[in-house]
């Protein structure tokens, strides 16, 4: 989710990166960096914290006559947002850097190896890995001392594998020219990697080009008058273009100031119509949508997709990097805490639920302005799991550091690395959203729900609580999940006419039992953010001991149907509905034909274990609230009185 800018043409091209770069600030970021090509040599000036520091340590003569150069605001993955771990990155000549978004999943891997022949590294991020593989393969290596001639490595890992070469540990690249394209090494370069990312390369010993690939991560070339930008987003190019190529995913551009060439990573050639874009600077920063929060909303196939990315992909159990408790200690823990504030306290109520079913560890959660108050029963053979998508609201830290103070072991899920939250936390799952803009949490709580099941799974096969099979089968599902969330995004219309038909109600109620009931009341938080109109969730079965009582004829009460265990029972809360002439929207699986038996207005999700369906059922509430908001004329990324973080009590 970082930003990126790129640009080769005949202007000098630190302020054109500077100035793209600050149209993309709004994505959020934590550290920022450029790469200037400069008498043939590149060079690079990156720091933690804001453009204009950046501003400040790129001002001068020094960097103004480069023409070629490339630009990135890094919204930290893998490392904290340091100097250091700033893009780009170089590789050990100084010769190739690199600036990528996303995520390179196997590095650590990739890293050792390079390690082991001599590569040195300058940061913790998996991006520096890229800048070595391509010094690789356009310089190859030699041994040193040996006199042999360096070898450019032509395959993909055959001399790389020597064992006697890995062995030594003494391989050093060698300085020699260069046989291979740039763009040819960064092919073999990726090829090598597993992720989601797009990657953008600059070498000084072919200084008229830059090359990038896209791998997900979206890019943009825009296609000027003796110059050619690049860019991770459309507002950064408007100011100097409005004709642009999108790159797809598994593509490759080389870019000239004369334009840019495409092909697919295989080396098969693209032929590539520019579009025009019509946008203002505001859609555009919006991509398109008239809101970030539906912008973020349909961003969750993706952010679903990363934050299960590399954990998922050992057959029997997740592999969660960040989370360190011994076996011992999760063998001998006796309970489980979850604290947090409003949306993601609602995630954490998802994660009582797996936890207990899947692991079999009794789990209490608790608001944590409650938490860090009540007299809680937190002792040393307990785990508290505290989640933000910030990492910075006060209560939520405020009742983790109490739960410390008591001698628990702490676990933090956040959205935001290097956040104070993931600091002070004994283990780290990063739910890896990107950044999120509007008040209201749409991406980062669905993340936080596959986070709360990763987790939730870890535990349970480490105390031997699910067998193999069923491991295997709860993975399976999961991967599933942002294909599935995609297909609800596609019945977006039919959720924007049932709002524009209920948009001028003043109450509105929720009901559901088991992971139902917790989606119920992330649903009905939703709607009361941006519609400001009243609901309130319901555990199904308590509507008749008092709420009832406000179900009059036309008043709409949403019923979630995909626990099958209490799917019975919750149709009877629906009869006793239907009975005081309550308007019945069920949010059902496709394969649940019984329900319109008992209501005509049904939105549909995919299939899936029940265990997983609240990552689906939220996706129509959302749109429901957001559309309700839209009909009623709402400021619905600022609604009133909210405040994205709360930093205070
Ligand atoms: C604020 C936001 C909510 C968010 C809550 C917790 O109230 O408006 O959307 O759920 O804080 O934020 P956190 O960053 O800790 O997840």
């Amino acid at each position: 989710m970082c930003g990126i800018m790129g640009y080769v043409g005949h202007r000098s091209a630190l302020p054109i990166l500077l100035d793209g770069l600050r149209r993309l600030e709004y994505r959020g970021y934590d550290s920022a960096g450029v790469a200037v090509l400069n008498d043939g040599h590149i060079e690079v000036r990156k720091t933690a914290g804001k453009l204009a520091q950046l501003t400040e340590i790129t001002s001068g003569p020094g960097l103004l006559h480069g023409t070629v150069g490339i630009g990135h605001t890094r919204w930290a993955t893998h490392g904290l947002p340091t100097d250091a771990n700033a893009h780009p990155h170089s590789d050990c000549g100084g010769r190739v850097v690199v600036i990528h978004n996303g995520i390179i999943e196997n590095f650590l891997p990739l890293k050792e190896e390079l390690q082991a022949r001599g590569h040195t590294f300058r940061s913790d991020t998996d991006t520096e890995v890229i800048a070595h593989l391509i010094e690789e393969e356009l310089y190859g290596h030699e041994q040193p001392g040996t006199g042999e001639p360096p070898r450019p490595l032509r395959g993909l890992g055959a001399e790389r594998g020597n064992a006697e070469t890995r062995r030594s540990g003494s391989l050093r690249i060698t300085n020699h020219e260069s046989q291979v394209t740039l763009e040819e090494a960064v092919r073999r370069a990726v090829q090598q990697t597993r992720g989601a990312y797009a990657i953008v390369v600059l070498c000084s010993d072919q200084p008229d080009r830059i090359v990038a690939v896209r791998q997900i991560s979206p890019l943009i070339i825009g296609l000027g008058k003796g110059e050619t930008i690049l860019a991770s987003d459309i507002p950064a190019l408007l100011s100097h273009t409005r004709d642009v190529l999108v790159i797809e995913d598994g593509e490759m551009a080389v870019m000239t100031a004369s334009g840019a060439t495409v092909e697919r990573l295989d080396g098969a050639t693209v032929a590539k119509q520019p579009l025009r874009i019509t946008w203002d600077a505001e859609m555009a920063e919006k991509g398109g949508y008239p809101h970030f929060m539906l912008k973020e909303i349909h961003e969750q196939p993706r952010a679903l997709q990363e934050t299960m990315m590399g954990r998922l992909d050992a057959p029997g159990a997740p592999e969660l990097d960040g989370v360190s408790y011994s076996p011992e200690f999760v063998r001998g823990l006796r309970k489980l805490w979850i604290t947090a504030c409003g949306t993601a306290y609602h995630a954490g109520l998802v994660g009582r639920w797996v936890v207990e079913h899947w692991a079999k560890i009794p789990v209490e959660p608790e608001l944590a302005s409650e938490l860090r108050y009540r007299d809680a029963l937190i002792d040393p053979q307990t785990l508290t799991v505290a989640i933000s998508q910030s990492g910075e609201t006060a209560d939520t830290l405020a009742a983790a550091r109490e739960a410390r103070k008591r001698g628990t072991r702490l676990a933090a899920i956040t959205n935001v690395v290097g956040s104070t939250l993931s600091r002070e936390a004994d283990d780290v799952l990063y739910v890896r959203a990107g950044p999120e803009i509007a008040v209201a949490s749409s991406k980062a709580y669905i993340t936080m729900l596959v986070a709360l099941q990763m987790l939730a799974l870890d535990l349970a096969v480490r105390r031997g609580t699910v067998t193999p099979p069923r491991v295997a089968h709860i993975i399976q599902a999961m991967k599933a999940l942002p294909g599935k969330a995609q297909e609800v995004l596609q019945r977006e219309s039919e959720v924007a006419s049932l709002a524009a038909r209920l948009a001028d109600r003043e109450h509105m109620f929720f009901i559901g039992r088991g992971l139902d009931y917790a989606v119920a009341q992330e649903g009905s938080l939703k709607l009361k953010e941006i519609s400001y109109l009243h609901s309130e969730a319901l555990a199904a079965g308590e509507l008749k001991h008092g709420t009832l009582a406000l179900v009059t004829p036309g008043v709409p009460v949403f019923a979630l149907v995909t626990q099958r265990h209490v799917y019975e029972k919750t149709l009877s809360n629906i009869q006793e509905v239907k009975a005081r002439g309550g308007l019945v929207i069920a949010v059902a699986y496709d394969r649940d034909t019984e329900i319109t038996k008992h209501t005509e207005v049904v939105l549909r999700i995919p299939d899936t274990l029940d265990d997983l369906a609240p990552v689906l059922a939220i996706i129509p509430l959302q749109l429901f609230a957001y559309y309700v908001a839209r009909e009623r004329g709402n400021d619905i990324d600022q609604p009133r009185n909210l405040a994205k973080s709360v930093t205070v009590e």
